[in-house]
């Protein structure tokens, strides 16, 4: 008999979460203004906000943290951290941050200036918004694929060659101060992006000059799905494919609260002295001295430690098949979602879940609100209010997809908690027809609403 899967780690330390009656989650989604940002974390049973900074640490890390050197200039920590970037990624030089966005921060702080346009592959909300801060725009030439969930495409991640070139011919080079590559795509629905288009957007970035930056949060998580999906890769290993894939990006901002497996961190990887040095002086401002940005000592060891770990194929393998685990079940009730699954979350295609309720009442917050309802479960908006208001027009800008995104924790719950999710989300499906309306917004803060928007039912 083939053996079942089976996770590659065992439980040392648990934490209780704590069930609730439908009353009782009534009365707290009405206080949070129909926010679950609102939710206070105790007010949720299984917690599938984000998979950032929520994942849990090994024995490895925790015992990397009394190891921590606290030194302000030099630690050891830092040269541990700088050590793992070497290795792992391949960067000579970086900084450290205290989160993703702060990477962002620091590094647009050098290269966008207001008018400019960069190109990727749906950049992520905070990559939007440093860049739209700046008065730049992000433009979007992720394959058409990607929007469609039912198409299946290998690596919805992928940018359309044909979209870049065409941005890279419209602008005077100089107004393009890099090309994003976020690895995985997030906003697509954690779906890969395969080596060969990483090389082939390489290859056109020297013809016109233009550098490349990953946005690399779950790097590692593309590394595997290139080595499931891309026949060259099948034998290389996690390792080997991370190696090749930053050799086709000239800098990289991280948010280490994902693949890295710490609660709190981030960093910039530079192959160029210059840019780096350039990029110091506003770390030093935003971050702290070059040589701990934003982070303790103990944080860069544990983090140091998680770049090894979240680069083993056995921690991945356990990883994202529990994702798929959940997306199947789903699936098994009917529910439809993006697929191929993704790396890090399941998103549910809420256009075909609740067809309905009108666009301008953004069904799937009404589809977060009631998976709430339901069974205490917290997942998140992924549609038209997180897509925000057009910066100029200011009127609601309404994105292809409209998803309900279940994200899921590294090494946090198990697989049964993951078939509680599916019959919570199977319960709501079965009375989708009874879901009329939606919600609407009683207040809104002018950029990244998404956070502190009140709703009211409608
Ligand atoms: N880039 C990507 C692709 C991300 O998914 C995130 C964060 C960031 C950058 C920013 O990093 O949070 O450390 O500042 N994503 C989280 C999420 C918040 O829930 O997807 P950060």
């Amino acid at each position: 008999m083939q053996l079942p899967f089976a996770e590659s780690y065992k439980i040392k330390m648990v934490e209780t979460i704590k069930k609730s009656t439908r009353e009782e989650r009534e009365q707290w989604i009405k206080e949070a203004k129909y926010n679950l940002f609102n939710l206070k974390s105790e007010q949720v049973f299984v917690d599938l906000l984000t998979d950032s900074g929520t994942g849990a640490m090994s024995d490895k890390q925790w015992s990397e943290l009394m190891l921590g050197d606290e030194s302000y200039a030099g630690a050891s920590s830092y040269y541990k951290m700088k050590t793992a970037i070497k290795d792992i990624l391949g960067f000579d030089y970086f900084l450290p941050t205290h989160q993703g966005r702060a990477a962002e921060n620091v590094l647009f702080s050098v290269l966008v200036k207001e008018g400019m346009v960069v190109p990727g592959n749906s950049h992520f909300d905070t990559t939007k918004g440093h860049i739209e801060f700046r008065k730049a725009s992000a433009i979007d030439c992720t394959i058409d694929e990607a929007f469609d969930t039912t198409a299946h495409h290998d690596f919805k991640g992928n940018v359309d060659l044909n979209k870049l070139e065409k941005v890279l011919m419209s602008y005077p080079l100089e107004k393009i101060p890099m090309i994003i590559m976020t690895v995985t795509n997030n906003s697509a629905g954690g779906q890969p992006v395969s080596m060969q288009n990483l090389r082939d957007v390489y290859t056109m970035s020297r013809k016109y000059g233009v550098r490349v930056v990953f946005d690399s949060a779950r790097f590692a998580e593309n590394a595997y799905f290139i080595k499931q999906r891309e026949a060259a890769y099948a034998d290389k290993s996690i390792k080997e494919i991370v190696k090749e894939m930053f050799s086709y990006a000239d800098a990289m901002t991280m948010s280490s609260k994902k693949d890295a497996i710490v609660n709190m961190g981030g960093f910039i990887g530079f192959k160029d002295e210059d840019l780096f040095k350039q990029a110091s002086v506003f770390g030093i401002i935003f971050e702290g001295y070059i040589t701990y940005g934003g982070m303790s000592g103990r944080d860069m060891n544990a983090l140091a430690q998680g770049l090894y770990e979240g680069t083993e194929f056995d921690t991945l393998d356990s990883r994202i098949k529990q994702v798929a685990f959940l997306g199947q079940r789903l699936k098994d009730f009917g529910v439809p979602s993006q697929e191929p699954f993704g790396g890090h979350a399941i998103f549910v295609d809420v256009k075909r879940f609740l067809p309905h309720v009108p666009k301008e009442e953004f069904p799937a917050q009404t589809l977060a609100i009631e998976l709430y309802l339901e069974a205490g479960v917290r997942a998140v908006e992924i549609g038209a209010i997180l897509a925000d208001r057009d910066p100029v027009t200011r009127e609601n800008r309404y994105p292809e997809l409209e998803l309900l995104r279940l994200a899921i924790p590294r090494r946090t719950y198990t697989n049964n908690h993951m078939e509680y999710v599916a019959a919570a989300l199977g319960n709501v499906y079965a009375r989708r027809n009874d879901i009329k309306r939606g919600v609407k917004i009683i207040k809104e803060a002018p950029i990244m609403r998404h956070f502190t928007v009140e709703l009211e039912r409608l």
